[in-house]
């Protein structure tokens, strides 16, 4: 017993009415279920919206308590290849099923495999296909090749909106008995991005810290917090270098934040910076040369100190 709890499998949805978004896809898979019958499919769409989550909440919904029997999760691309793909797909093909008339079997990053490996694969998704049904999970399905999508119900599933990010987070913390301010909710969103499972472990690290705040969470991500890099843009903007530059030296020493990610974060902030359209055009160009050089090796501090002299006349 390692005595910690992982959220990401802790509150990851059992049945299907738990599902966030992806109305679309929930509601035809309902109308399958209720025949005792699914044709392949092809789950499309990005990192943590739910294509794992639906269909193992589907071989709940199918199988019932002998779900786990009757459900085969392969990962397409950390095998040694289709060939081993397709032995452990016969090995579990081969065993009845339980209690129903087919299995199931979850292909993940089936974009990862080539155009050759895909061929092998319908060959073998059409010879098991009395006893077996395939889902398959990618990224994008333009990297799938013609003959499976037109063998596959293809689904895309859709990112997910600040509302649905909070909406789930909310369950956690309800779960949790956490407190979160409504900020940090936000921050969370747009670190992750919509991947659930990202903003799940943001949560969670962040609560590890003892509490969860805009700054908690920055600092979990080990990103830049926006507020912190615009104060020291507005000061250096007001011209009070000094204090700019004690504010760089905080961001990099005692929050650990690399160049990269201030630069990035500056880059961020530009735009909606109240200078002159100019100005902003060429600080958007300066960053670009610092950016270059801190790659090349420059040292930090140091590039950023001669990025900020640039923000020092830029109000006007
Ligand atoms: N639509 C959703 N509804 C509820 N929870 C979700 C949803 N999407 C993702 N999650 C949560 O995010 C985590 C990851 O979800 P999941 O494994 O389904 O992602 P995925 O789409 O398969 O991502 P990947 O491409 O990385 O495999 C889980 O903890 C799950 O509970
Ligand atoms: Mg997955």
């Amino acid at each position: 017993m390692t005595g910690i709890e992982v959220w990401t499998e802790k509150y990851r949805p059992e049945k299907l009415d738990e599902v966030i978004n992806q109305k679309h896809v929930v509601e035809r898979l309902r109308v399958w279920v209720k025949q005792g019958n699914v044709p392949n499919m092809l789950f499309a769409g990005s990192a943590g919206v739910g294509k794992t989550t639906i269909a193992l909440c589907l071989a709940r919904e199918l199988y019932g308590e002998n779900w786990r029997q009757n459900f085969q999760e392969t990962n397409a691309s950390d095998e040694r290849g289709i060939n081993v793909v397709r032995g452990r797909i016969k090995d579990f093909a081969k065993m009845k099923p339980l209690g129903a008339d087919f299995k199931i079997i979850f292909l993940d990053e089936s974009d990862s495999l080539t155009p050759e490996a895909q061929q092998a694969l319908r060959r073998t998704i059409e010879s098991f296909s009395g006893v077996c049904r395939f889902i398959l999970s990618a990224n994008y399905s333009s990297r799938i090749i013609e003959p499976i999508q037109s063998r596959c119900a293809v689904f895309r599933l859709r990112g997910m909106t600040e509302g649905d990010a909070k909406e789930y987070l909310n369950r956690i913390i309800k779960g949790e008995k956490l407190k979160a301010d409504a900020n940090a909710l936000k921050a969370i969103y747009e670190i992750s991005g919509g991947d659930l499972r990202k903003a799940t472990n943001l949560l969670q690290a962040s609560a590890a810290l003892g509490k969860i705040t805009p700054k908690s969470v920055y600092e979990v991500a080990a990103q830049a917090n926006p507020s912190d890099v615009l104060e020291m843009i507005n000061l250096a903007l007001s011209g009070k270098f000094t204090d700019a530059r004690k504010k760089l030296h905080d961001l990099l020493i005692n929050q650990g934040l690399s160049g990269e990610d201030i630069i990035r974060e500056m880059h961020r902030q530009v735009l909606n910076l109240k200078i002159p359209e100019k100005n902003k055009l060429n600080l958007v160009e300066k960053i670009g040369e610092f950016e270059f050089r801190l790659n090349q090796g420059g040292s930090e501090d140091i590039q950023i100190e001669a990025l900020l002299t640039h923000f020092l006349k830029a109000k006007k």
